[in-house]
Order: C-alpha cells, then sequence, then structure tokens
C-alpha cells in the first residue's frame, strides 16, 4: 500500500526521509525553471469536500511542478448533487488512470474508506490525507516540521535538531487535526511539547501522550523556542462557547509583550487560516523577525512535491 494517512506510525527515518527529500525540492523551487518532469504521464486528483485555500493550491503546485497532470473536483459542481456517493466519484476517477489521489473531508476516516478501496479493488492508487475532520491533517505536520528542522540547517533538516526544544502549542487543540499530528512528529523528534488553552479546548487526558498541559499560558510560553498558534475553530463551536473569542485573546491571545517570556529569538508559527486579533495579533503575525507563516506557506510546496514523489515511487507506510 501507498498512502499517507496518518504520521501515528511514522518512523524517525522516514521523517528524515521526507525532511532531505523536501530540502532537495525546495533547492529545484528556488531555481529560475522551478519544474522537473519527475512525475511526467502520472494524474494527481484533488477531492477537497471542505474548503481550503493552503492545502488545495499547494498540491496543485507541487504536482504542476513535478509535472504531474491534475484533475480538480469541486462539491458544489460535481454529480455528489445529483446523488452519487463519495465511493462512487472516487472510483469515476479512478477509472481516468488516476495515480494519486489527494482528499479532503469535514469527516474523519474518509480519505481512509477511500483507500481501503482501492486497496480492494487492487489499484495500487496511493492516498493521501490533506485533512479529515477532527482526525489528522499529515502533510501540514511535515510542513511545520520541515519549517522547524530549517530553522537549524536549510540544506540538511533533521530530527534530531528537535530533541529536546522546547514547543509550545497553543489554542484549539480540541477541534484540531492539525495538533494531532504534530503531536505525532514532534514526538518522533524528542521534542519538549507544551499545550496551552482553557479547559474547555485543551484536555488533561492530552498528558497520556507525553506532553504537559497548561490552563495558563505563562508556563507554556515560559524559555519556548517555539510557539505554534493554532485557530479557534468557530465552525465548530456552539454560539455561547466558552471562552467567548475576546476572552480568548485577553488570556491566551500572542502579543509580543507575552512573547517576551519566551526563548531570545522565538519564532511564531500558525497553519492558518488565522483570525488576527484572537489567536495572535496583526504585529505578530505580520513581523517577519518573528512569523514563521509565510515561510510555512512557502515550504508547503516542496513538502508536498516531496509527499506525492515519494509516494509515487517508494513506500512510506502502510
Ligand atoms: N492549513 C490549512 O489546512 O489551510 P487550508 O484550510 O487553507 O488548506
Amino acid at each position: 500500500r501507498r498512502h499517507l494517512l496518518s504520521l501515528a506510525d511514522l518512523e524517525p527515518w522516514e521523517y528524515d526521509i521526507i525532511l532531505q527529500t523536501s530540502a532537495s525540492f525546495a533547492e529545484v523551487l528556488s531555481r529560475p525553471t522551478p519544474k522537473v518532469p519527475t512525475l511526467q504521464g502520472r494524474v494527481v486528483a484533488m477531492l477537497f469536500f471542505e474548503a481550503s485555500t493552503r492545502t488545495r493550491n499547494s498540491f496543485e503546485l507541487a504536482a504542476k511542478r513535478l509535472s504531474a497532470d491534475t484533475l480538480n473536483f469541486s462539491p458544489g459542481t460535481s454529480a455528489l448533487n445529483k446523488g452519487e456517493t463519495i465511493l462512487d466519484t472516487a472510483k469515476t476517477l479512478l477509472a481516468m488512470n488516476t495515480n494519486l489521489m489527494v482528499i479532503r473531508h469535514q469527516y474523519s476516516g474518509v480519505p481512509h474508506q477511500i483507500a481501503l478501496e482501492c486497496d480492494r479493488l487492487g489499484t495500487g492508487v496511493g492516498v493521501i490525507n490533506a485533512g479529515d475532520g477532527q482526525h489528522e491533517h499529515p502533510t501540514q505536520a511535515l510542513l511545520d516540521l520541515f519549517t522547524l528542522c530549517s530553522q537549524s540547517n536549510t540544506k540538511q533538516p533533521s530530527l534530531a535538531s528537535l530533541q529536546g526544544c522546547k514547543i509550545a502549542i497553543v489554542g484549539d487543540i480540541l477541534h484540531s487535526r492539525v495538533a494531532r499530528s504534530n503531536l505525532y512528529s514532534l514526538r518522533a523528534a524528542g521534542a519538549e511539547i507544551h499545550l496551552a488553552g482553557p479547559p474547555t479546548l485543551v484536555s488533561e487526558a492530552w498528558e497520556n501522550l507525553g506532553v504537559r498541559v497548561h490552563w495558563q499560558l505563562a508556563p507554556a510560553l515560559q524559555d519556548a523556542k517555539f510557539v505554534m498558534a493554532l485557530r479557534l475553530q468557530k465552525e465548530r463551536m456552539h454560539q455561547h462557547f466558552l471562552p467567548s473569542l475576546r476572552e480568548y485573546h485577553r488570556e491566551y491571545g500572542l502579543t509580543r509583550e507575552r512573547l517576551s517570556l519566551c526563548q531570545p529569538g522565538v519564532k511564531i508559527l500558525h497553519p492558518g487560516p488565522a483570525n488576527r486579533g484572537v489567536e495572535l495579533t496583526s504585529e505578530v503575525m505580520d513581523d517577519p523577525d518573528l512569523s514563521l507563516v509565510s515561510q510555512q506557506v512557502n515550504n508547503g510546496v516542496a513538502v508536498r512535491m516531496a509527499i506525492l514523489y515519494l509516494l509515487s515511487t517508494v513506500r512510506i507506510t502502510a
């Protein structure tokens, strides 16, 4: 099987292959003609059942930089509206000789279900989870990892560079598929992970995974080298959610003043889309000395090129 559905079982050596392959493609992308013929003749189908700006465009550009052909599926203009099922939609695209499928869905497990069907049919097609419900978002965590490791060594980023490094993850852990994937990758790296947020969004149960949970921001930020802010997923909260966005910002919003608790030279990450003035101030988000947000987006193309390439040629994970 050739799927990337979860980071739960990825081995450290597999992360290093992904990091090194991403660095090679980042070099390709820095050339005047940033394109290689690696996946010429291959077809990458993008099935985004849920909204996306970064992930969808990044995968599309990654596939094009590798010279693959892309199929774009939009639920609103598809035969789903005539009652066709998700599996029949996937089978329709498989019949067009699709080689890889990139799938985002609002419900957890949809990419897994389609991967099972691809395996059952013996297609050899690889399925990539581009974010499923509240479950996982593996390629976001991999581009976050690449961004973090590249801070130590741009040309040869390695997992070992994060060993013992204090990383705070602040915000809506409860609803975040990004947080779960990040926990797997950062744990594999041996990072010291601190989660912070209100009790309604960060459960003590996370401590069973070997991380520290804080319901106050200061101890999480104290001496942190990196701080990852997570979006408050308003669409998954009811009207009277505690805390309100204003209350959240008052207690947990990342401001320049609060970040002075961190290590000098601290860097901020956010997977986007961000609620400015809630998770962090615009002053923090737009400060190029502080914020890695644009670098995350930029790195996403190289990392997704690496994933498309590796899944096309060698087995990453079952
Ligand atoms: N980070 C992320 O998944 O962004 P999009 O929803 O824009 O793809």
